[in-house]
């Protein structure tokens, strides 16, 4: 009983998270689509010149920056100087923990930007690009034949996902290190 009442509840929570940070986004400005995620809402000082797509996932401390600070440095030549860009991310894009977007960019359809990447130019669409400066390293599709040869959790429970898991890889990190070094080789998909 409490299991399910706890599910239930962590269910109401999260849930009850995102809209509150979408309402939050929507409120600032932002223009965000339909059936977005937005772990952080760091949206700088011109939210209103950021758009967000449909089916959008912004992850954790993950930064929007339309305007470059670096103008401090003029400011006392000329105070009225900035530099503002909009951002545009499009439909179907998964933002990766910490990633910084920065003015003027355009993150196209169907991209995954990695987690930590500095995204100073546009993401063409279909691109997974990571580092800082980003770079693109694969295409989307790439990105999903490899995962598809892979053992897949989603939409299991926690404790068949936690079986499953702990069945591919062991439970000690002695099988771990080796697994690792087997799926490094070649010889084990995961
Ligand atoms: C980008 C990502 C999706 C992997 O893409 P991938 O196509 O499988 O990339 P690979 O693992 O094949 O790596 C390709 C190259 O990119 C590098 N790379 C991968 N992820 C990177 C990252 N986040 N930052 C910097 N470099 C990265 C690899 O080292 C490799 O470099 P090399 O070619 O010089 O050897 C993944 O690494 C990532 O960052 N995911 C986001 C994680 C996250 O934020 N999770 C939050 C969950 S809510």
């Amino acid at each position: 009983m409490f299991k399910i009442f706890n599910t239930l509840f962590h269910m109401f929570l999260k849930s009850y998270s995102n809209q509150t940070r979408l309402w939050y986004a929507r409120r600032l400005g932002v223009h965000v689509g339909e059936d977005c995620r937005l772990y952080s809402v760091r949206f700088g000082s011109e939210p209103y010149l950021i758009s967000i797509g449909n089916h959008v996932t912004i992850t954790r401390e993950v930064t929007l920056l339309t305007h470059d600070g670096g103008v401090w440095v003029w400011r006392h030549q000329d105070p009225t100087i900035d530099y503002i860009r909009p951002i545009v991310i499009e439909d179907n894009v998964f933002i990766g923990v910490q990633a910084i977007i920065l003015p003027g960019v355009v993150i196209g359809r169907d991209s995954i930007v990695g987690a930590g990447a500095i995204v100073t130019k546009s993401v063409p669409p279909g691109s997974v690009v990571v580092g800082a400066p980003a770079r693109i390293v694969s295409t989307t599709d790439a990105y999903m034949q490899k995962l598809k040869q892979g053992i897949s959790t989603k939409g299991m429970s926690p404790q068949d996902k936690r079986e499953t898991l702990l069945r591919t890889w062991g439970s000690t990190p002695e099988e771990w290190k080796t697994k690792l070094a087997e799926l490094s080789a070649g010889t084990l998909d995961a």
